[in-house]
C-alpha cells in the first residue's frame, strides 16, 4: 500500500490504535526525547507519537513532529505497506527463488509478482506537494546566525497560514543533554555517483548549525561518503537534496543496506506497489519525491574544511564525540502546507532503530540465504544496537562449516561491522537470547570453538582503539563434529517425549 503523505500514515496509524496525539506544547529540547523514549521502552515499542505543538526555544513550531512511528513490528510493517514485516520478506523471498512458471497457475502467479515489480520503477513528475511552499535562498536570503532566534507563538495551529520555512522553525530536536545542537534525526540524504550518475539514498543525521547550513554525517564506509570523495577529488561541487516525510517507506529504504548502485526508490516502489513520483529539485538537478514533506536542497563544497559534528547521543547507547565532517549548504527549503515533521531518538536500547534494522534483516535474510543455503535464521539482539552482536543459525552438514558462515557474514557489506558472530544449530530459535546463551555456554570450549580476526568497524564504535579499524571474535555454538578436533560423543538434548506431553497436556 502506497502512501499520499506522512500525514497519511499518521493517520492510519491513528485509526489503527497506533498514535497518541500531544496537544500540550512540547519542548524539542530534550522533553520530546524524555517522552519518545519512555514510549520505546514500553512493551511492544509503545505508540507513535504525534506532538501536535513542538516548541523551539518556547516558541511552537508551525508544523506538528511524528515519532515512533515505526517503532514496533505492526507500525514497520504498515510503513511498509504489508500486514506483517514476515510477509513482505516471504514475498521478497519468493521473488528472488522465481524460476519459469510449470504450470499455468504458476505463470499466473508469476506474471502478477512480475506486475508488481513493474510497479517499481521510479516515475518523473512535473510537480508535487513537497512544492506547495517553497523558499529559494538565493531570492530570499535569510539571515546567517549561529544563535537560534524565537520564532512566532502560534497558539491556534488552526489560523496559522503557514509561511516559508527556515530550518529555524522546524520542530528540530536536540535529543539528549551533552549533544552538540539540534538534529534532523530522520533524513532522507540524495546523492549521485558523478561518474556513473547512480542515485543513492542513505539515512545520514545532520546537526543544524544555523538557518542555512548543516553538518552530513555519512561515515566512512557509507555510499553517501563514497560519492562525496569523487567529488572531493575533482573539486566541484556537489549537489545533495534531502528529503522527510513523504510515504514512510522511503525513510526504511534509506535505512536499509542495499547494495552500492541498488535505486533506493526501486525497493521503495517495489514495497510500496507503485513507482515512485520524483519531481527535479528547484536549486539542482537532483530528483525527490514528489510526495515529501520537506526537502531541503543544498551542496557540499569540496575547497571547503571539513567541520566538527558532535556530540551526539547515538545507536550505540553513548555519546559520539566530535568528529569532522563535511558541511552541507542549503540553497532551498520546499515543503507541504500541512507538512508534519518526522523524527526519531536512539539512545540505550531497546529503540525504535531496533525494529527498522531488523526489518532490513528480515527482508534481506533471502539474500544471504541465496549465498549460503545452510542459513536458517539470523537475528541482530537489541542489545547489540545492529552491528555489534549476530546470531545465526545453520543446518550444519561439514566440519568448519560455522566458520565459513562468519567469515562469509564479514564480507557482505554491512555486516563487516559485526564484532561478534554466534552460530547455532538450526533447532535453536535466534530470536531467544535466552536459548542461544545457553547454547553457547553449553557448546564451546572456548579456545577450540572461537576465532579472532580484524576488519572494518562502525566508526560510532567507541572501544576500537582507532576509529573504524577493529577485531572480531566468532563462536562456533553448533554441534560439533568428528573433524572439528572432538573426540568425544556429543550428548544429547534433554527434551520430554512428545506423546507424555500430550498426555500431560490432556489432547490425548
Ligand atoms: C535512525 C538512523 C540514523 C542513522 N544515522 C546515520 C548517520 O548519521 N550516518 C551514517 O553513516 N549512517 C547512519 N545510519 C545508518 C545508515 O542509514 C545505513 O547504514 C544505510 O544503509 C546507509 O545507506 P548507504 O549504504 O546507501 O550509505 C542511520 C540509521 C538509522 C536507522
Amino acid at each position: 500500500m502506497a502512501f499520499d503523505s506522512f500525514r497519511d500514515f499518521i493517520s492510519q496509524l491513528e485509526q489503527a490504535g497506533e498514535l497518541k496525539r500531544i496537544s500540550r506544547p512540547v519542548a524539542t529540547e530534550l522533553e520530546i526525547t524524555e517522552l519518545a523514549n519512555r514510549e520505546m521502552k514500553s512493551a511492544q515499542g509503545g505508540k507513535a507519537l504525534l506532538f501536535e505543538q513542538p516548541t523551539v526555544n518556547g516558541a511552537v513550531s508551525p508544523f506538528p513532529l511524528a515519532i515512533n512511528t515505526m517503532g514496533s513490528w505492526k507500525r514497520m510493517a504498515m510503513s511498509m505497506g504489508a500486514s506483517s514485516v514476515d510477509e513482505a520478506a516471504a514475498e521478497l523471498g519468493g521473488l528472488i527463488k522465481a524460476r519459469p512458471p510449470a504450470s499455468f497457475r504458476e505463470a499466473i502467479r508469476l506474471l502478477s509478482t512480475a506486475l508488481d515489480l513493474r510497479h517499481a520503477r521510479p516515475k518523473i513528475v512535473k510537480d508535487g506537494p513537497c512544492k506547495e511552499v517553497v523558499l529559494k535562498f538565493e531570492q530570499n536570503p535569510v539571515p546567517r546566525t549561529e544563535s537560534w532566534p524565537k520564532a512566532p507563538n502560534v497558539a491556534d495551529r488552526s489560523t496559522f497560514e503557514p509561511q516559508p520555512s527556515t530550518l529555524l522553525n522546524l520542530p528540530i530536536q536536540k535529543c539528549w543533554p551533552l549533544d552538540g545542537g539540534r538534529f534532523l534525526t530522520l533524513p532522507c540524504v540524495l546523492t549521485k555517483d558523478p561518474d556513473t550518475g547512480e542515485r543513492n539514498v542513505g539515512m545520514y543525521r545532520m546537526q543544524i548549525y544555523d538557518g542555512r547550513t548543516a553538518g552530513m554525517h555519512w561515515q566512512l564506509q557509507k555510499v553517501g561518503a563514497r560519492h562525496g570523495r569523487r567529488y572531493y577529488e575533482s573539486g566541484t561541487r556537489m549537489p545533495v537534496a534531502v528529503f522527510l516525510g513523504g510515504d514512510p517507506v522511503f525513510a526504511f529504504c534509506a535505512t536499509a543496506p542495499l547494495p552500492d548502485g541498488l535505486d533506493e526508490f526501486l525497493l521503495a516502489g517495489y514495497l510500496r506497489k507503485k513507482s515512485v513520483p520524483l519531481v527535479k529539485c528547484e536549486t539542482n538537478d537532483l530528483e525527490v519525491p514528489a510526495n515529501a514533506d520537506f526537502v531541503i536542497e543544498g551542496y557540499v563544497d569540496p575547497r571547503e574544511p571539513l567541520r566538527e559534528e558532535g556530540s551526539f547521543g547515538d545507536h550505540t547507547g553513548y555519546y559520539t564525540l566530535p568528529e569532522p565532517y563535511p558541511v552541507f549548504h542549503i540553497t532551498a527549503i520546499t515543503h507541504r502546507k500541512d507538512a508534519v515533521y518526522p523524527a526519531t531518538i536512539v539512545g540505550i536500547p531497546p529503540m525504535e532503530d531496533f525494529y527498522i534494522g531488523s526489518a532490513s534483516v528480515k527482508l534481506f535474510l533471502p539474500v544471504f540465504k541465496m549465498n549460503f543455503p545452510e542459513i536458517v535464521d539470523m537475528a541482530l539482539p537489541a542489545e547489540g544496537v545492529f552491528h555489534n552482536l549476530v546470531f545465526v543459525s545453520i543446518r550444519k552438514t561439514y566440519p568448519m562449516q560455522a566458520y565459513k558462515i562468519m567469515h562469509g557474514l564479514w564480507g557482505m557489506g554491512q555486516m563487516m561491522f559485526t564484532k561478534y558472530i554466534v552460530v547455532v544449530d538450526e533447532d535453536v530459535d535466534v530470536h531467544n537470547t535466552s536459548d542461544v546463551l545457553f547454547r553457547l555456554c553449553a557448546n564451546t570450549d572456548p579456545q577450540r570453538d572461537s576465532i579472532f580476526t580484524r576488519g572494518p568497524a562502525d566508526v560510532l564504535d567507541h572501544a576500537t582503539t582507532e576509529m573504524a579499524i577493529g577485531s572480531k571474535l566468532g563462536i562456533d555454538a553448533t554441534r560439533k563434529m568428528p573433524g572439528e578436533g572432538f573426540k568425544r560423543p556429543w550428548p544429547p538434548l534433554i527434551v520430554m517425549d512428545e506423546a507424555v506431553r500430550k498426555r500431560v497436556d490432556g489432547t490425548v
